[in-house]
């Protein structure tokens, strides 16, 4: 039975308890790795390790030889394209000529046995001769600097032009401009990457696995294949996590599966090792950005001058919209006049980088949230009041220059976060100068264009299919994906409110593309905002065909009938919904019906003037931390967090979704660092690489804004990523505040920490 508490509405705003928490914890889930098919192999990759090489040649003779082993799998094994690229066309499946980065795999190694699969890899010679290579995307951006493709390692440049940059700086009394670093983040989700590819006897193939784009793997198969798209049936298995990791790299892992399959005619399974996943998935963009802004006297900004220079990795894969989304939102949520931002995608002979939950965002957030609050100082004011003064509010333009008409509550997530942290008396506090223990508070905000916006791909839209049993029950077929947020369980609270149907009598299904059309990625915060709406859609014609029948059986005008809380009818006249579904099913009636949702138009001219985002999400976190000046180590101590969500959905998902959000920024800003040596990763598994854990979560306050969204759900927004986002600039301003030390590079380890105080700088 599911948990409601009482609130006045059905089950929207309800704390239903996750409808998939129970196959989870008793662990029947399954998850790809625990299925198998009659005839499986196994199999396991080659990675030479390279950072840039010309391929000479792959030797098998030594793998083939061993017993177990099917076949090693090379690039001439590809019937179609050898292409995996998701926007642009520059990454082949498996490289035949040029290695550009240590994750390139030049071969699949297919056994009995998974075991005997990764030995005969570690058997395959791979003839390279080195490239120079460039590791570095400010300095592959010089002439003369090692090409990691021929038409030059600058691919993509987005500008944004508003009011005259020159003629705002003169109006400001103050300028300050720095230069921030950040690095690759690994999403580090619970389950690596794994597919399985499964022959089918009419010729096409099914994939099953991890993943939160199927309709991209979908295309990445038929591609490689050379099969129409209608031969490729992608499944999604039950999905141990994703952040963005799981959008672009399961098209390569599953086509990987997919040749291989393809050529030996049995089903073939390949689950990455963590190590593998360090090497191959995609990571968050490290970004170089130098951000100038201008103010007066009494802190209204007069001028924001940024560049942004966004490490790609070897191939561009997500990049383009990443770095859109970078560029569109580079000033953060503020009005500001006069706006000159130009953002370059560019290649490296790193790992590749794409989407990774703030989608580009995090980077550019911790330069001007960090600036905000230097400016704010310079002119002895406090930082929550200059953001006040400046933020986004109805009728108020952003850098694009579009017009916010509705649903914006950054200015009550910044007054809520500043009433429940007690910033006001926290920031005047100075602890005594004796004690090594240093106390700050800082505050960040943001602003967040929900879905893909002007320069998503092209799709922006999304279905779902739902069918009505005779005895009532409700089956959802949808196309988004659930990889933890609880997607499941607010479809299933939209869909019992849009259907009037209790909530246990519904079940919604992960993604078969066999069922719904192409639906677009779940990523961008979109998924619950755009299937949400094709679920009210498809509920809205079954509504209109069983009303028809409802209304011939009570005697009631179809315009006064309403569907709520499991039944049908109008006043003391109506029927239990099941009954209804039975009288239809009797009748011949069809109640099954397809819902789609397309976003409105978002532009973006070339001087990146538009309408960029149809709606924005709104946060503002508050950090609280204490700073052992003796070890450097930060104890983030306590997190406000204050979300405008549009409408509550589920108290409990929200609540979890900032959780986990407030975690990944402590992340970012304290510990995750990927260190690499040419092409090698030093830190490739989580003894090295280090996260948070369960030690290090701070007291959390969440505090929720609904400022209706009109073509939201109910009112709802996307926020799947906004929890990752504020934080991490939160904690560095509240460094500041403990210390006096200012940090331009992220993360702010114990080490950085204490080699600065040192050094002399902070207090
Ligand atoms: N939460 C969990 N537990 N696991 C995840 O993989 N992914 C995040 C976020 N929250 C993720 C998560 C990302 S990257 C996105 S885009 C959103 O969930 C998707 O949520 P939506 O349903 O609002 O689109």
């Amino acid at each position: 039975m599911h948990d409601r508490d009482d609130r006045e509405m059905g089950a929207v705003g309800s704390r239903l308890v996750r409808v998939d928490a129970d196959a989870k914890v008793t662990g029947r889930a399954l998850y790809v790795d625990d299925l198998t098919f009659p005839g499986m192999l196994e199999a396991a990759l080659v990675l030479p390790g390279c950072a840039h090489a010309r391929l000479l040649k792959v030797d098998a003779s030594d793998a083939l030889a061993m017993a177990g082993v099917h076949a090693v799998v090379t690039a001439d094994d590809v019937p179609g394209e050898n292409q995996v690229g998701v926007v642009d066309r520059d990454q082949p499946l498996l490289p035949s000529e040029r290695i550009r980065y240590s994750g390139d795999a030049v071969a699949v190694v297919v056994a009995e046995t998974r075991a005997i699969a990764r030995e005969a890899a570690a058997a395959v010679r791979a003839e390279t001769e080195e490239i120079p290579a460039v590791f570095d995307a400010v300095r592959a951006m010089e002439p003369g600097a090692p090409k990691v493709h021929d038409d030059g390692n600058v691919f993509l440049e987005y500008r944004v032009r508003k009011g005259n940059i020159d003629e705002g700086f003169e109006a400001a009394d103050i300028i300050v401009e720095r230069t921030f670093r950040t690095h690759h983040q690994e999403h580090s989700y619970l389950e690596p990457l794994g597919a399985i590819a499964v022959p089918e006897e009419h010729g096409g193939v099914t994939i099953y696995g991890t993943m939160q784009c199927p309709y991209y793997v979908q295309k990445a198969v038929a591609t490689v294949l050379g099969l129409p798209l209608a031969h490729v049936r992608v499944i999604q298995t039950v999905t141990g996590g994703g952040f963005g990791g799981k959008e672009d790299s399961p098209s390569e892992i599953c086509a990987c599966a997919a040749v291989a399959a393809w050529k030996l005619r049995r089903p073939v399974k390949l689950i990455y090792t963590r190590e593998d996943d360090f090497y191959r998935s995609s990571k968050r963009h490290p970004m170089t950005v130098t951000y100038k802004l201008g103010a007066t006297r009494d802190g209204t900004f007069t001028a924001a001058q940024i560049r942004v220079v966004a490490d790609a990795g070897a191939y561009s894969t997500l990049t383009p919209v990443v770095v859109f989304r970078a560029a569109a939102h580079a000033t953060g949520p503020y009005e500001i006049p006069n706006v000159h931002t130009d953002a370059y995608g560019v290649y490296t002979n790193r790992q590749t980088t794409g989407a990774f939950r703030g989608f580009g965002q995090p980077q550019t957030i911790f330069a001007n949230e960090s600036i905000v609050d230097e400016v704010a100082e310079a002119l002895g004011l406090d930082p929550i009041d200059v953001r006040l003064k400046n933020g986004l509010a109805v009728g108020k333009r952003t850098a694009t220059n579009q017009l916010l008409t509705e649903s914006v509550g950054l200015p009550e997530t910044l007054r809520q976060a500043r009433e429940a942290s007690g910033w006001d008396a926290k920031r005047a506090e100075r602890g005594a100068d004796s004690d090594p223990i240093k106390r700050g508070i800082g505050v960040g905000s943001i602003y967040y264009g929900v879905s893909l916006g002007a320069k998503g791909l092209a799709l922006d839209g999304s279905g779902a299919h739902m069918n009505v049993y005779r005895d009532g029950s409700v089956r959802i077929a949808i196309g988004g994906t659930e990889m933890g947020q609880g997607l499941l369980t607010v479809l299933t609270q939209i869909a019992s409110d849009a259907l009037g149907a209790p909530t246990e009598s519904i079940h919604v299904d992960h993604v078969d593309t066999s069922v719904v059309p192409d639906s677009g990625p779940s990523v961008a915060s979109r998924t619950t905002l755009m299937t949400g709406n094709a679920i009210i859609d498809a509920a809205e014609k079954l509504r209109a065909t069983m009303g028809e029948v409802a209304s011939e059986l009570l005697g009631v005008p179809t315009g006064e009938i309403t569907f709520r809380d499991g039944r049908v009818g109008a006043g003391d006249r109506s029927i239990a919904f099941a009954e209804l579904a039975a009288e239809c099913w009797a009748r011949n009636v069809n109640t099954a019906a397809d819902g789609w949702y397309a976003a409105p138009l978002s532009t973006f001219d070339e001087d990146g003037q538009g309408d960029a985002y149809a709606i924005y999400s709104y946060a503002t976190h508050v950090a609280e931390v204490e700073v052992d000046t003796r070890t450097g180590h930060v104890r983030l101590v306590r997190v406000t967090a204050a979300h405008d969500v549009g409408k509550i959905l589920n108290p409990t998902t929200l609540e979890g979704q900032v959780e986990g959000g407030v975690l990944q920024c402590a992340g970012m800003a304290l510990y995750e660092r990927m260190i690499t040596d040419g092409g090698d990763i030093l830190t490739p598994d989580f003894s090295t690489y280090i996260l948070p854990t369960a030690m290090d979560v701070p007291e959390i306050e969440t505090l929720f804004i609904e400022e209706p969204y009109s073509r939201g759900p109910f009112g709802a927004k996307g926020i799947g990523e906004t929890p990752a986002m504020p934080g991490a600039v939160a904690i560095a301003n509240a460094i500041y505040h403990a210390t006096g030390l200012r940090f331009l590079e992220l993360p702010i380890t114990a080490e950085a920490v204490r080699l600065a105080l040192a050094d002399g700088r902070g207090r």
